[in-house]
């Protein structure tokens, strides 16, 4: 939600902005906006639409060169996308980028009429702003006026700021949305993520909340309260900028899918160098009196925990829940001693998942998170925390990162299991030798058959509707299938269980409405197939991705396959999920869509 980029050094700032902006683009892209600084002025330009559209704004002004400056690039909440609504948001005092939601703007805003203030948009960035400018008229220190706003401000919020009257410093403040700050011999960075900054320097800060971070060239200082300095902690960020990089692929979504085999070689690697897979360097306390899991997330990653659902219920026999976020946040849930709350997410940052956190904090749940940012706040809020090592992912949709989560919860059932006494340990170690040796060359083997699976999504491009079908773990893996080809092709889909279809939705197969049933459940196969038959009976056109050895031992129907290639059980759900993530991709790229952009959504939802 939101990028927000901020520059202050010797270098000229707009293209450094710039650069920035597009590495966050992911975040949002329905307006985008800088502020630049100059001894006497400030220049702020913004467009609605894609960076694209700003820049060409820029490019026809005549813009002198500026040692600091904002930028921003916006997921719309308050206010439709356009030009006013975009940020920077200016006042008389100061110009201001925001990510977040300002939950109490309307009685902001009516204690600011009273003062005196106008406003000309929508947002309730500009009720923050002027808020800001308010509390700064009164005493002209910038650390005490945001932190007296803070005091007044509901919501969320990550804040980038410049005080006209001091044009050669950025402030930063934030609240339940990241600011990443990071600094080299000249210049100091502002982002909210970490690939913005990464370009220049490695070292970074993750803010902490109620933080004042004052940014000049080449070092920032942090502040508690006015004149009180506070200690920062910077990290070395293991990520590269290659990683962070297209690099020669057409699209993000591309590149990440065929990122998977060396992202899931080092997430179970790493883990495997003994046995039990060893998950939490000796001391896995955390897992010893788990009696119930409940697995708490949000869209993919909510999938991929339905995978999980099923390994750790088959592997280790212990009962699991799973809740969409934005659910359990709100539920009034019932506590059952033994039970382990267990969050997904990618980014770490996800608003609903990260509410859901804490309130099972609140309610006395251990708490467990399979983040892949590192450092990100739900790494740093959960009791443990179980990296996925998969790099960072740039695009919209969801692709390594499922797939690393699916294998780190592959571990843990394992783990599980062998402390249960529910696998010997030549089946954990059979299980984990596949998930090292097999997995990542059976995924390889897919990702090389792309053009086969670009052509099969070539029968799907015009349709309006169509179905996923699945049995088991098939159908969690249906779900995942169904959500990505929905969410960058805008086909409408539907995942149902193959059984289920019956009993309502059948009725909406009519002739060569497309099915595409995923089948590698061996125990599941014969009666999967009965669904399949169901549908082409009722003139439905089904394409199938099943596993080889169902191919081989059942009478298929006649229709467009996917034979996944010859691996053992345990590692089928991961080619699957390759397998159909290319296929909503090369669906999503042969409709000449914006693959990793796609309307209305953004990469990190970090509000509600
Ligand atoms: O960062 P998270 O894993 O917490 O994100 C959760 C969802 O927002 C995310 O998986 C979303 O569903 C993706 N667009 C799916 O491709």
């Amino acid at each position: 939600m939101c990028g927000i980029v901020g520059y202050v050094g010797n270098k000229s700032s707009l293209p450094v902005l710039l650069e920035g902006l597009r590495m966050l683009e992911y975040r949002g892209y329905d307006s985008a906006g800088v502020s630049l600084a100059y001894e006497r002025d400030m220049i702020t330009v913004k467009s609605k639409g894609k960076l694209c559209e700003l820049e060409k704004k820029l490019a026809e002004r005549n813009i002198r060169e500026s040692l600091c400056g904002i930028g921003h690039t916006r997921w719309a909440t308050h206010g439709a996308p356009s030009d006013i609504n975009s940020h920077p948001h200016e006042t008389e005092l100061l110009t201001l980028v925001h990510n977040g939601i300002i939950e109490n703007h309307k009685s902001i805003e009516g204690f600011l009429l009273r003062e005196g203030y106008s406003f000309v948009s929508e947002t309730d960035t500009e009720r923050a702003a002027k808020l800001i400018d308010y509390f700064y008229k009164q005493t002209r220190e910038p650390i005490s006026a945001l932190l007296e706003a803070k005091k007044t401000l509901l919501g969320s919020f990550a804040f980038g700021v410049i005080f006209k009257d001091i044009p050669s410093k950025i402030y930063a403040l934030r609240k339940d949305n990241p600011l990443i700050v990071g600094y080299d011999s000249t210049s100091s960075y502002l982002a909210s993520d970490i690939p913005a900054i990464l370009p220049y320097t490695k070292r970074c800060c993750r803010l902490s909340e109620g933080i004042v971070a004052e940014l000049s060239s080449g070092s920032i200082s942090f502040y508690d309260k006015p004149f009180s300095l506070a200690d920062e902690k910077f990290e070395e960020v293991e990520w590269t900028c290659e990683q962070a990089q297209k690099g020669g692929f057409p699209h993000f979504m591309l590149k990440e899918i065929s990122e998977e085999p060396s992202a899931l070689r080092s997430t179970v690697e790493r883990r495997l160098d003994s046995l039990p897979p060893s998950l939490f360097e000796g001391d896995d306390s955390i897992l010893k009196c788990v009696e119930r899991i409940s697995i708490v997330a949000c869209g993919t990653a909510m999938h991929a925990g339905l995978v999980g659902q099923n390994m750790i219920e088959k592997y280790a026999r212990i009962p699991v829940s799973v809740e969409i976020a934005s659910e359990f946040r709100y539920r009034d849930s019932i506590i059952q001693n033994g039970t382990l709350a267990l969050f997904l997410s990618q980014s770490g940052e996800t608003a609903d998942t990260i509410a859901a956190l804490r309130k099972a904090k609140e309610l006395g749940y251990p708490t467990l998170a399979i983040v892949n940012v590192f450092g990100s706040t739900l790494a740093r809020e959960a009791d443990r925390v179980l990296y996925t090592n998969a790099g960072p992912e740039i695009s919209v949709a969801s692709t390594k990162a499922y797939s690393v989560q699916c294998a780190m919860l592959a571990l843990l059932a394992l783990n599980l299991a062998l402390l249960r006494g529910e696998m010997s340990e030549d089946k954990v170690k059979k299980i984990c030798r596949s998930l090292l040796c097999e997995l990542p060359s059976a995924v390889e083997s897919v990702i090389a058959r792309g053009e086969e699976i670009r052509t099969l999504s070539q029968s799907i491009t015009d349709a309006e509707h169509l179905f996923f079908i699945g049995r088991g773990i098939d159908y969690s893996l249906a779900l995942e299938a169904s959500l990505k080809l929905k969410e960058i092709s805008y086909i409408h889909s539907e995942a149902y269980p193959s059984g289920e279809l019956k009993h309502g939705t059948i009725s909406l197969i009519s002739d060569g409405t497309p099915v595409i049933s995923i089948i590698t459940d061996r125990a599941l196969a014969e009666k999967s197939l009965f669904g399949v038959h169901e549908v082409i009976s009722r003139g439905a056109r089904v394409i199938l991705f099943c596993s080889e050895d169902i191919a081989r031992e059942a009478s298929l129907p006649h229709c467009e396959r996917f034979i996944l290639p010859k691996c053992p059980s345990s590692v089928l759900p991961f080619v699957l999920a390759t397998a159909v993530q290319l296929f909503a991709y090369y669906t999503s790229a042969e409709k000449g869509l914006d693959v990793d952009k796609p309307r209305n959504l953004a990469k990190s939802v970090t509000v509600e």
